[in-house]
């Protein structure tokens, strides 16, 4: 680290003063006593940026330096550290972070989407420069996840983690749940209620939880982030009908982002919804909250939960990164030196294993099940169970399967022969079944 342990004040200039960064200048304003007691050192914000000077964001700016340029706060010699909030994968906080780093300034970011497409060439900057680049806020928000990895959990291996990285899903999945209505009826009440982005297309199709998926495998299993590489499916294919017949197998389904240790050594991540088991504790995550399981090879299973977005929790974990700069604390941005890091991840959800849910809709025939079983039959698929959901002559009716163990590759396979199946209407929905 540089020098900035070494004086009573840490200097710190937030670029972005939206949702996350004004709940920053609360806590830093709030909770500076308390933050000197426990640090040893005032956090001191020396300048802000963001587009509109004139917005009221709620707390009182008006003994700090704005600059119009966040970029500017880069190469700023009354700055440790620059805490980047603005959002978004290119400029400007792609420039400005990337500047800071190589002016010898440490860098606190919520940033998923920027850390899942350059955390690579970040973190080696940040070598470079010796300084640090934290990231606590960007993973599950006030989920202390990254330490938990990082740190509490250092001493282990890592078979899996599996986690609810997405509170937006989990609000629309929850509510569907409850309420029986569609996925587009609930995601119109969740936009209603700023649950969900106007454009949700990063949320409900994944991205968003890859792009913390991403970040954690790295984390967890020493290998270089790769977001382009890991099997990416949303929420937009789910009914109503999914969730109730979910729960006559005691499962809740959920979007799942996971990673684990195959067999082989190669590692698997993958977001999309699953089957989860009402006995896992990530089946009892309910509403926005977000929960993380992780798989330790002597801690064994360890599970934490808590919320995952918002000024208060979001804001939180930044504040405890800045706490642990003022307090000369510093790792690896994904926990070994960079030129250490494994190749990125190989495996995807063809190399899953595990039981399927599959769900068809077919005309309500004679013989529709004689069409479908030697598809499975023929791939070495069993069945371990079968539900239709009403009888109708003139209606498409709902078949759902449950199989037994078999890998993703048979079952992408044999799913998309039985959508072309003439008795079969669009693709099969395809869910595999965690058993955690
Ligand atoms: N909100 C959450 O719950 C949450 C949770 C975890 C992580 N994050 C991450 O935290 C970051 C910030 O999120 P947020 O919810 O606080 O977003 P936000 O409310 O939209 O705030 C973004 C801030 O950045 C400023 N900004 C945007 N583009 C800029 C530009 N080109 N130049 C200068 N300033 C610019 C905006 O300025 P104006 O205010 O003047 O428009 C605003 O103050 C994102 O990376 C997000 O993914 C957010």
């Amino acid at each position: 680290m540089n020098n900035q342990s070494h004086s009573s004040q840490l200097r710190v200039a937030l670029a972005g003063l939206g949702t996350v960064g004004a709940g920053v200048y609360k806590i830093l304003t709030q909770n500076a006593d308390l933050i000197k007691t426990r640090t040893g050192k005032t956090i001191e914000v020396v300048a802000v940026s963001a587009r509109n000077k004139s917005k009221d964001r709620g707390v009182d700016l008006s003994a700090v330096e704005w600059v119009d340029n966040p970029k500017s706060l880069a190469t700023r010699h009354d700055v440790d550290v620059v805490v980047e909030m603005m959002g978004g994968e290119g400029d400007p906080a792609f420039s400005l972070v990337k500047s800071a780093l190589g002016n010898g300034k440490s860098v606190v970011t919520a940033n998923k989407s920027l850390l899942a497409h350059h955390g690579l060439e970040l973190a080696a900057l940040a070598e470079q420069s010796n300084v640090s680049l934290m990231y606590e806020a960007a993973v599950a928000g006030g989920i202390p996840i990254i330490k938990m990895i990082r740190e509490g959990l250092a001493a282990n291996n890592i078979a899996g983690l599996y986690g609810i990285m997405n509170g937006t899903c989990n609000y629309i999945l929850t509510t569907m749940e409850r309420t029986g209505q569609s996925f587009g009826e609930v995601l119109k009440e969740a936009q209603a209620l700023g649950y969900a982005e106007a454009d949700p297309t990063l949320d409900v199709g994944g991205g968003d939880s890859g792009h913390k998926l991403a970040l954690l495998t790295a984390l967890a299993f020493g290998c270089k982030p790769d977001f382009d590489g890991l099997s990416l499916d949303g929420i937009d294919k789910l009914t109503a009908e999914d969730l109730t017949v979910a729960a006559e197998f005691d499962c809740r389904i959920k979007l799942i982002g996971q990673a684990k240790k195959l067999d082989d050594g190669r590692v698997l991540q993958m977001v999309g919804p699953c089957l989860v088991q009402k006995t896992s504790p990530l089946a009892h995550v309910d509403g926005v909250l977000n929960g993380i399981f992780v798989h330790g090879d002597f801690v064994g299973p360890s599970f934490t939960s808590g919320r995952g977005a918002g000024e208060g929790p979001t804001a939180s974990a930044i504040v405890a990164d800045l706490m642990d700069l003022a307090s000369g604390i510093s790792r690896p941005v994904f926990g070994v030196p960079t030129r250490s890091l494994n190749p990125s991840p190989t495996a995807s959800s063809d190399d899953w294993n595990g039981k399927f849910y599959i769900r068809l809709v077919v005309h309500d025939r004679p013989g529709v099940i004689a069409e479908i079983a030697p598809v499975l039959r023929d791939r070495k698929i069993s069945i371990e169970s079968l539900i239709q959901r009403g009888r109708s002559a003139d209606q498409p009716v709902s078949i759902i399967l449950t199989t037994h163990e078999t890998t993703g590759a048979d079952m992408h396979e044999a799913a998309g022969q039985i959508g072309k199946l003439g008795c079969v209407l669009g693709q099969p929905l395809v869910l595999p079944i965690l058993n955690i």
